[in-house]
Protein backbone atom coordinates (compact mmCIF):
# COMPACT_ATOMS: atom_id res chain seq x y z
CA UNK A 1 0.00 0.00 0.00
CA UNK A 2 0.84 3.60 -0.36
CA UNK A 3 1.76 6.56 1.97
CA UNK A 4 -2.21 7.67 1.94
CA UNK A 5 -3.39 9.14 4.74
CA UNK A 6 -6.51 7.33 4.47
CA UNK A 7 -4.47 3.83 4.78
CA UNK A 8 -5.90 1.96 7.49
CA UNK A 9 -3.84 -1.37 6.14
CA UNK A 10 -7.44 -3.33 7.20
CA UNK A 11 -7.72 -6.16 5.03
CA UNK A 12 -9.22 -6.24 1.59
CA UNK A 13 -10.00 -2.54 2.05
CA UNK A 14 -9.76 -0.63 -1.22
CA UNK A 15 -8.18 2.35 -0.43
CA UNK A 16 -5.62 4.22 -2.17
CA UNK A 17 -4.34 2.31 -4.92
CA UNK A 18 -0.90 1.18 -3.92
CA UNK A 19 1.84 2.89 -5.28
CA UNK A 20 3.83 -0.07 -4.57
CA UNK A 21 1.53 -1.18 -7.10
CA UNK A 22 0.27 -4.68 -8.31
CA UNK A 23 -0.47 -5.46 -11.46
CA UNK A 24 -0.84 -1.74 -13.53
CA UNK A 25 -3.21 -2.16 -16.66
CA UNK A 26 -4.00 0.91 -19.00
CA UNK A 27 -6.86 3.37 -18.52
CA UNK A 28 -7.67 5.96 -20.90
CA UNK A 29 -7.59 8.60 -18.34
CA UNK A 30 -5.53 10.63 -21.17
CA UNK A 31 -6.08 10.26 -24.90
CA UNK A 32 -2.90 8.11 -25.36
CA UNK A 33 -0.67 8.95 -28.91
CA UNK A 34 0.74 5.78 -30.43
CA UNK A 35 4.19 5.73 -30.93
CA UNK A 36 4.89 5.11 -34.59
CA UNK A 37 4.84 1.26 -35.17
CA UNK A 38 2.78 0.74 -31.77
CA UNK A 39 -0.59 -0.62 -32.73
CA UNK A 40 -1.92 -0.31 -28.96
CA UNK A 41 -0.33 1.91 -27.09
CA UNK A 42 -0.20 1.48 -23.00
CA UNK A 43 -2.28 4.16 -21.53
CA UNK A 44 -2.30 4.77 -17.68
CA UNK A 45 -5.25 3.57 -15.56
CA UNK A 46 -6.32 5.48 -12.12
CA UNK A 47 -6.18 2.02 -10.48
CA UNK A 48 -4.25 -1.27 -9.58
CA UNK A 49 -6.04 -4.54 -9.70
CA UNK A 50 -5.02 -5.45 -5.79
CA UNK A 51 -5.37 -9.03 -4.64
CA UNK A 52 -8.14 -9.00 -1.54
CA UNK A 53 -9.93 -11.54 0.33
CA UNK A 54 -13.79 -11.93 -0.42
CA UNK A 55 -15.77 -13.33 2.29
CA UNK A 56 -17.85 -15.98 2.43
CA UNK A 57 -20.80 -13.52 2.88
CA UNK A 58 -19.69 -11.17 -0.34
CA UNK A 59 -19.35 -14.59 -2.46
CA UNK A 60 -23.08 -14.90 -1.30
CA UNK A 61 -24.04 -11.86 -2.31
CA UNK A 62 -21.90 -12.44 -5.63
CA UNK A 63 -24.44 -15.65 -6.61
CA UNK A 64 -27.91 -14.79 -5.12
CA UNK A 65 -27.62 -10.97 -5.66
CA UNK A 66 -25.71 -10.44 -8.68
CA UNK A 67 -27.77 -11.74 -11.37
CA UNK A 68 -29.83 -8.88 -10.79
CA UNK A 69 -27.82 -5.91 -9.63
CA UNK A 70 -24.91 -6.26 -11.69
CA UNK A 71 -24.36 -5.00 -14.94
CA UNK A 72 -22.28 -6.59 -18.00
CA UNK A 73 -19.85 -4.12 -19.52
CA UNK A 74 -21.37 -4.37 -23.29
CA UNK A 75 -19.16 -1.60 -24.82
CA UNK A 76 -22.52 -0.24 -26.20
CA UNK A 77 -24.19 2.85 -25.12
CA UNK A 78 -27.04 1.55 -22.11
CA UNK A 79 -30.71 2.17 -21.85
CA UNK A 80 -30.88 3.42 -17.55
CA UNK A 81 -34.41 2.69 -17.39
CA UNK A 82 -33.92 -0.85 -18.96
CA UNK A 83 -30.96 -1.16 -16.79
CA UNK A 84 -32.83 -0.27 -13.48
CA UNK A 85 -36.56 -1.20 -15.00
CA UNK A 86 -37.47 2.18 -13.85
CA UNK A 87 -37.21 5.67 -15.39
CA UNK A 88 -35.47 7.70 -12.97
CA UNK A 89 -32.43 10.52 -12.58
CA UNK A 90 -29.40 8.35 -12.66
CA UNK A 91 -25.82 9.24 -10.77
CA UNK A 92 -22.89 8.19 -11.81
CA UNK A 93 -20.47 6.65 -8.74
CA UNK A 94 -16.73 6.25 -9.67
CA UNK A 95 -14.40 3.77 -6.84
CA UNK A 96 -16.78 3.33 -4.40
CA UNK A 97 -14.77 1.27 -2.44
CA UNK A 98 -16.62 -0.58 -0.06
CA UNK A 99 -19.93 0.96 -0.62
CA UNK A 100 -20.24 2.47 2.86
CA UNK A 101 -21.60 6.30 1.36
CA UNK A 102 -22.70 4.52 -1.79
CA UNK A 103 -25.29 2.23 0.13
CA UNK A 104 -25.96 5.29 2.69
CA UNK A 105 -27.30 7.62 -0.41
CA UNK A 106 -28.79 5.36 -1.91
CA UNK A 107 -31.33 4.70 1.27
CA UNK A 108 -31.05 8.28 1.55
CA UNK A 109 -32.51 8.94 -2.28
CA UNK A 110 -34.91 6.09 -3.16
CA UNK A 111 -36.33 8.29 -6.21
CA UNK A 112 -32.77 8.37 -7.90
CA UNK A 113 -30.64 5.79 -9.74
CA UNK A 114 -27.01 5.24 -8.49
CA UNK A 115 -24.84 3.33 -11.04
CA UNK A 116 -21.72 2.38 -9.49
CA UNK A 117 -18.37 1.00 -10.86
CA UNK A 118 -15.77 -0.56 -8.84
CA UNK A 119 -12.97 -2.51 -10.18
CA UNK A 120 -12.01 -4.02 -6.67
CA UNK A 121 -13.68 -7.27 -6.29
CA UNK A 122 -13.85 -7.41 -2.70
CA UNK A 123 -15.94 -3.75 -2.73
CA UNK A 124 -18.11 -5.09 -5.21
CA UNK A 125 -18.94 -8.09 -2.91
CA UNK A 126 -19.58 -5.80 -0.20
CA UNK A 127 -21.94 -3.37 -1.84
CA UNK A 128 -23.77 -6.15 -2.90
CA UNK A 129 -23.89 -7.35 0.37
CA UNK A 130 -25.26 -4.18 1.55
CA UNK A 131 -27.84 -3.93 -1.22
CA UNK A 132 -29.45 -7.41 0.05
CA UNK A 133 -29.59 -6.41 3.85
CA UNK A 134 -30.56 -2.49 3.04
CA UNK A 135 -33.33 -3.97 0.85
CA UNK A 136 -31.92 -1.27 -2.36
CA UNK A 137 -33.45 -1.17 -5.27
CA UNK A 138 -31.75 1.59 -6.88
CA UNK A 139 -28.06 0.20 -7.39
CA UNK A 140 -27.15 -1.19 -10.39
CA UNK A 141 -23.26 -2.23 -10.44
CA UNK A 142 -20.30 -2.48 -12.79
CA UNK A 143 -17.64 -4.08 -11.92
CA UNK A 144 -15.14 -2.77 -14.49
CA UNK A 145 -12.91 0.53 -14.95
CA UNK A 146 -15.35 3.67 -15.19
CA UNK A 147 -13.37 5.46 -17.66
CA UNK A 148 -14.07 2.83 -19.94
CA UNK A 149 -17.70 2.23 -18.66
CA UNK A 150 -18.23 6.25 -19.65
CA UNK A 151 -16.33 6.39 -22.43
CA UNK A 152 -18.02 3.82 -24.15
CA UNK A 153 -21.46 3.15 -22.45
CA UNK A 154 -22.70 6.56 -21.08
CA UNK A 155 -24.78 8.90 -23.33
CA UNK A 156 -23.80 12.27 -23.44
CA UNK A 157 -25.88 14.64 -21.46
CA UNK A 158 -27.66 11.57 -19.72
CA UNK A 159 -26.29 11.64 -16.17
CA UNK A 160 -28.06 13.49 -13.43
CA UNK A 161 -24.81 13.71 -10.77
CA UNK A 162 -21.66 12.30 -10.37
CA UNK A 163 -20.15 10.86 -7.45
CA UNK A 164 -16.09 10.91 -6.71
CA UNK A 165 -15.42 10.25 -3.10
CA UNK A 166 -11.68 9.81 -2.23
CA UNK A 167 -10.16 8.96 -5.11
CA UNK A 168 -6.72 7.37 -5.38
CA UNK A 169 -4.68 10.32 -4.29
CA UNK A 170 -1.62 8.97 -6.24
CA UNK A 171 0.87 11.36 -4.00
CA UNK A 172 3.91 10.64 -5.92
CA UNK A 173 4.76 13.02 -8.29
CA UNK A 174 6.08 10.25 -11.35
CA UNK A 175 2.03 9.20 -9.78
CA UNK A 176 0.10 11.69 -10.40
CA UNK A 177 -0.75 10.77 -14.30
CA UNK A 178 -2.81 8.73 -13.00
CA UNK A 179 -5.22 10.65 -10.78
CA UNK A 180 -9.08 10.60 -11.86
CA UNK A 181 -9.99 14.35 -11.94
CA UNK A 182 -7.59 15.26 -14.83
CA UNK A 183 -8.41 18.13 -17.54
CA UNK A 184 -9.19 15.04 -20.26
CA UNK A 185 -11.20 13.05 -18.19
CA UNK A 186 -13.35 15.97 -16.79
CA UNK A 187 -14.54 17.42 -20.05
CA UNK A 188 -16.15 13.85 -21.06
CA UNK A 189 -17.46 13.51 -17.35
CA UNK A 190 -18.82 17.11 -17.76
CA UNK A 191 -20.61 16.00 -21.08
CA UNK A 192 -22.49 13.41 -19.58
CA UNK A 193 -24.46 15.33 -17.36
CA UNK A 194 -27.39 16.61 -18.20
CA UNK A 195 -27.72 20.88 -17.91
CA UNK A 196 -28.25 21.22 -14.47
CA UNK A 197 -26.64 18.19 -12.91
CA UNK A 198 -23.89 18.17 -10.49
CA UNK A 199 -20.55 16.62 -10.20
CA UNK A 200 -19.37 15.80 -6.60
CA UNK A 201 -15.58 15.00 -5.35
CA UNK A 202 -14.59 15.05 -2.15
CA UNK A 203 -10.56 14.17 -1.05
CA UNK A 204 -8.74 14.61 2.08
CA UNK A 205 -5.41 14.91 0.34
CA UNK A 206 -5.02 18.70 0.13
CA UNK A 207 -2.95 18.89 -2.90
CA UNK A 208 -5.56 16.37 -4.85
CA UNK A 209 -7.92 18.95 -3.50
CA UNK A 210 -6.60 22.00 -4.98
CA UNK A 211 -5.93 19.58 -8.54
CA UNK A 212 -9.34 19.17 -8.14
CA UNK A 213 -10.63 23.02 -7.58
CA UNK A 214 -8.09 23.67 -10.62
CA UNK A 215 -9.44 21.52 -13.10
CA UNK A 216 -12.88 21.57 -12.77
CA UNK A 217 -12.98 25.47 -12.28
CA UNK A 218 -11.23 25.47 -16.31
CA UNK A 219 -13.67 23.27 -17.47
CA UNK A 220 -16.25 25.45 -19.64
CA UNK A 221 -19.04 23.50 -18.88
CA UNK A 222 -18.85 23.45 -15.36
CA UNK A 223 -19.56 25.79 -12.97
CA UNK A 224 -18.50 25.92 -9.41
CA UNK A 225 -21.45 26.16 -6.99
CA UNK A 226 -19.26 27.59 -4.49
CA UNK A 227 -16.64 30.45 -4.04
CA UNK A 228 -13.97 27.72 -3.83
CA UNK A 229 -14.44 24.47 -1.93
CA UNK A 230 -17.89 22.91 -1.01
CA UNK A 231 -19.37 22.65 2.75
CA UNK A 232 -20.06 18.97 3.42
CA UNK A 233 -23.24 18.13 1.39
CA UNK A 234 -25.48 16.46 4.17
CA UNK A 235 -25.89 13.12 2.32
CA UNK A 236 -22.62 12.33 1.97
CA UNK A 237 -21.77 10.18 5.17
CA UNK A 238 -18.76 10.53 7.40
CA UNK A 239 -16.68 7.54 7.03
CA UNK A 240 -14.53 5.85 9.59
CA UNK A 241 -11.98 6.67 7.91
CA UNK A 242 -12.93 10.35 7.50
CA UNK A 243 -13.40 10.93 11.27
CA UNK A 244 -10.07 8.68 11.93
CA UNK A 245 -8.22 11.70 10.05
CA UNK A 246 -10.46 14.86 11.40
CA UNK A 247 -9.20 13.36 14.70
CA UNK A 248 -5.98 13.41 13.83
CA UNK A 249 -6.48 16.90 12.22
CA UNK A 250 -6.74 16.09 8.69
CA UNK A 251 -8.72 18.51 6.41
CA UNK A 252 -11.04 16.90 4.07
CA UNK A 253 -12.50 19.10 0.99
CA UNK A 254 -16.10 18.66 -0.92
CA UNK A 255 -15.73 20.29 -4.38
CA UNK A 256 -19.44 20.92 -5.91
CA UNK A 257 -19.76 21.97 -9.75
CA UNK A 258 -22.97 21.95 -11.68
CA UNK A 259 -23.32 21.64 -15.66
CA UNK A 260 -23.99 24.80 -17.43
C1 LIG B 1 -9.24 5.35 -2.24
S1 LIG B 1 -10.56 4.33 -2.72
C2 LIG B 1 -11.99 5.23 -2.16
C3 LIG B 1 -13.19 4.39 -2.04
C4 LIG B 1 -14.48 5.09 -1.59
N1 LIG B 1 -14.95 6.04 -2.57
C5 LIG B 1 -14.32 5.73 -0.24
O1 LIG B 1 -14.55 6.94 -0.13
O2 LIG B 1 -13.98 5.01 0.72
C6 LIG B 1 -10.64 4.57 -4.48
C7 LIG B 1 -11.38 3.45 -5.18
O3 LIG B 1 -11.55 3.80 -6.55
C8 LIG B 1 -11.43 2.63 -7.32
N2 LIG B 1 -11.10 3.06 -8.68
C9 LIG B 1 -10.04 3.82 -9.05
N3 LIG B 1 -10.07 4.05 -10.37
C10 LIG B 1 -11.18 3.43 -10.84
C11 LIG B 1 -11.74 3.32 -12.12
N4 LIG B 1 -11.18 3.87 -13.20
N5 LIG B 1 -12.89 2.60 -12.27
C12 LIG B 1 -13.47 2.02 -11.18
N6 LIG B 1 -12.98 2.11 -9.93
C13 LIG B 1 -11.85 2.80 -9.77
C14 LIG B 1 -10.35 1.82 -6.63
O4 LIG B 1 -10.45 0.44 -6.93
C15 LIG B 1 -10.66 2.12 -5.16
O5 LIG B 1 -11.52 1.16 -4.61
Amino acid sequence: MSDSPRNTGEAAEPRDSGETGATAAPTPTTAPVAPEGVAHPRTIRSFVLRAGRTTTGQAKAFETLGPRFLLPFTGVPMDYAAAFGRQAPTVLEIGFGMGDATAHIAGLMPEKNFLCCEVHEPGVGALLKRVGEQGLENIRILQHDAVEVMDQMLPEASLAGIHIFFPDPWHKLRHNKRRLVQPPLVARLAARLAPGGYIHCATDWEPYAQQMLQVLGAEPLLRNTAAGFALKPGYRPLTKFENRGLRLGHGVWDLLFERR
